[in-house]
């Protein structure tokens, strides 16, 4: 689209809400892993550098791997400084490294769980005065999450005795229906459901909150946010990465376990939901979970009528060669896991009768975009149809989640000078610095803080499989559902081109 004219809004301070938690200590389980490494401690050390963290406040990381808490500080820091690309302050990492204590244990030893953390805890937050809070965080792969939770309930240290004790959980909750089930039954067992924070770090994102905000803090939108004046809506999550390092994980993943089942569903019930009387963690949940109960169950025997899957092959990326999913370290050399997928969902409903949802998500795509796009009906009459020789483009509003935060709105405007000629114009609102804490400093803050508001209950994970889980078996039981190849570095498999022109309409170009 020929966009000339571009106005700009720019996002204004505004004063927010800061609460600063009370004392508490962090265990991290798979403390030595990528996660606490990449993310978890930057994102600890971030809210220290910006005096976010309560006063007394200590982090105790838990892993396999044998190491000093000398050992394990260092690592840390490697893992900041490759992150800030040096800009780590010295001086304050100082101060703040000696919070980081570091223990090895062995995941299914209950001996191991009492020596290093039932009996070692105690010592940590006398010295700390975190007042005996404490919140555990399992940043570990999925297999040994049941073990680590049977083995701290078995230990006693779900319990709270006058302090209050959390347990915060990464996605993948499960891998199916069947397999998530179990593991908030393990969960269960051992922590109340107010105890239990899971994770879908996609809620934190400033740009993610704001779709909330944007449609109920404004009375201009939410009167056209339903079938009568929306045709369809695009949510897109593209990403130039591949699979990094994580092949093991992938292989028994595939984009639709990966980013479907959380990420793209939560996108979508914060887009689709209806507004809550309050917004309270409870009545926004209840709201989403009524989304996911509104979808339509997907057709199996027409899958391909709404579904298309895509793997990617070598190709270009940025000017540089890059290998198919294949080539990847420790993926099979006849792997059948898809890294895209695009797909058609509807919302039974009121609101959303008849309006289609496409939803398309990939890795090594040409470029990294996250977004939602309302696309709303042409008008009605096209009273410049002699004038113009053809139709003109609808709005179309865009909510920008990554990269370029913001939201912009395109509509038709005059062009100057000619008598009856219209252009293409854009109202643009740009984030630009202005996103105050990263997605971790947030869940991390919220945890510490008691809020669930951004993180996911039990029935939406639920609900999510059940409606996945039929769709993912017939996908791999590769039953009448072709895999599309596409080049690194393209715009994904021309099939999912079609899923839309079918239906008579295009994919906003990234
Ligand atoms: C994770 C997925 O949950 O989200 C990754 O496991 C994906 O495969 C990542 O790369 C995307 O997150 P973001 O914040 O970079 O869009």
């Amino acid at each position: 689209m020929d966009l000339n004219q571009q106005i700009f809004a720019v996002a204004k301070s505004s004063s927010c809400r800061i609460v600063t938690p009370e004392p508490c200590g962090l265990i991290i389980f798979g403390a030595s892993g990528d996660l606490a490494r990449r993310k978890l401690i930057p994102a600890i050390y971030r809210l220290f550098r910006q005096k976010l963290l309560p006063a007394g406040f200590f982090v105790l990381g838990i892993a396999r791997t044998e190491m000093s808490t000398a050992q394990y500080r260092q690592l840390m820091l490697d893992g900041l400084n490759d992150g800030f690309m040096g800009e780590c302050d010295h001086a304050c990492w100082r101060d703040f490294s000696s919070m980081l204590n570091y223990r090895s244990i062995d995941y299914d030893d209950p001996k191991s769980y009492r020596q290093n953390i039932s009996e070692y805890l105690p010592l940590l937050e006398e010295g700390s005065g975190s007042e005996g809070n404490r919140i555990f965080y399992l940043a570990t792969p999925p297999t040994v999450c049941q073990d680590i939770i049977a083995n701290l309930q078995a230990a006693g240290l779900s319990k709270e005795k006058g302090n209050y004790v959390k347990i915060v959980i990464e996605k993948p909750f499960g891998r199916d229906t069947e397999s998530s089930q179990k593991l908030d039954a393990s969960l269960l067992r051992g922590f109340e459901e107010r105890q239990i924070y899971r994770i879908d770090h996609y809620l934190a994102k400033e740009t993610v909150q704001n779709i909330l905000m944007f449609r109920f803090a404004n009375s201009i939108f939410e009167p056209l946010w339903n079938r009568r004046y929306i045709d369809h809506i695009q949510i897109t999550a593209m990403e130039t990465l591949g699979i990094e390092q994580r092949a093991g994980y992938y292989e028994q993943s595939g984009v639709l376990r990966d980013m479907f089942q959380n990420h793209m569903l939560q996108l979508l019930s914060l887009t689709a939901m209806e507004p809550p009387a309050l917004f309270t963690p409870e009545r926004v949940r209840e709201e989403k979970a009524k989304v996911f109960q509104s979808v339509r169950p997907f057709p199996l025997d027409r899958l391909d009528e709404l579904l298309v899957t895509g793997q990617y092959g070598k190709g270009t990326l940025n000017g540089e060669a890059v290998r198919g999913y294949r080539e990847e370290p420790g993926v099979a050399a006849d792997s059948r896991t898809p890294t895209y997928a695009a797909l058609k969902l509807f919302v039974d409903n009121w609101r959303w009768n008849g309006v289609p949802f496409y939803l398309r998500s990939g890795k090594r795509m040409r470029r990294r975009t996250t977004e939602i796009s309302i696309h709303f009906k042409p008008v009605p009459h096209m009273m410049f149809t002699e004038a113009m020789g053809g139709g003109i483009d609808a709005n179309i509003l865009v909510l920008k989640v990554q990269p370029d935060e913001g939201i912009t709105l395109e509509f038709q405007a005059k062009n100057p000078g000619s008598r009856v000629c219209l252009m293409p114009v854009q109202l643009n609102f740009a984030y630009l610095r202005n996103i105050a804490l990263e997605a971790y400093e947030r869940v991390l803050l919220d945890c510490m803080e008691g809020d669930q508001m951004l993180f996911v209950r039990e029935d939406a994970v639920s609900l999510t499989w059940e409606l996945l889980t039929p769709l993912i078996e017939r996908v791999e039981s590769g039953e009448d559902h072709p895999l599309s190849l596409y080049a690194a570095g393209s715009d994904g498999p021309a099939e999912a081109v079609q899923l839309l022109e079918r239906g008579g309409r295009l994919w906003r170009a990234l």
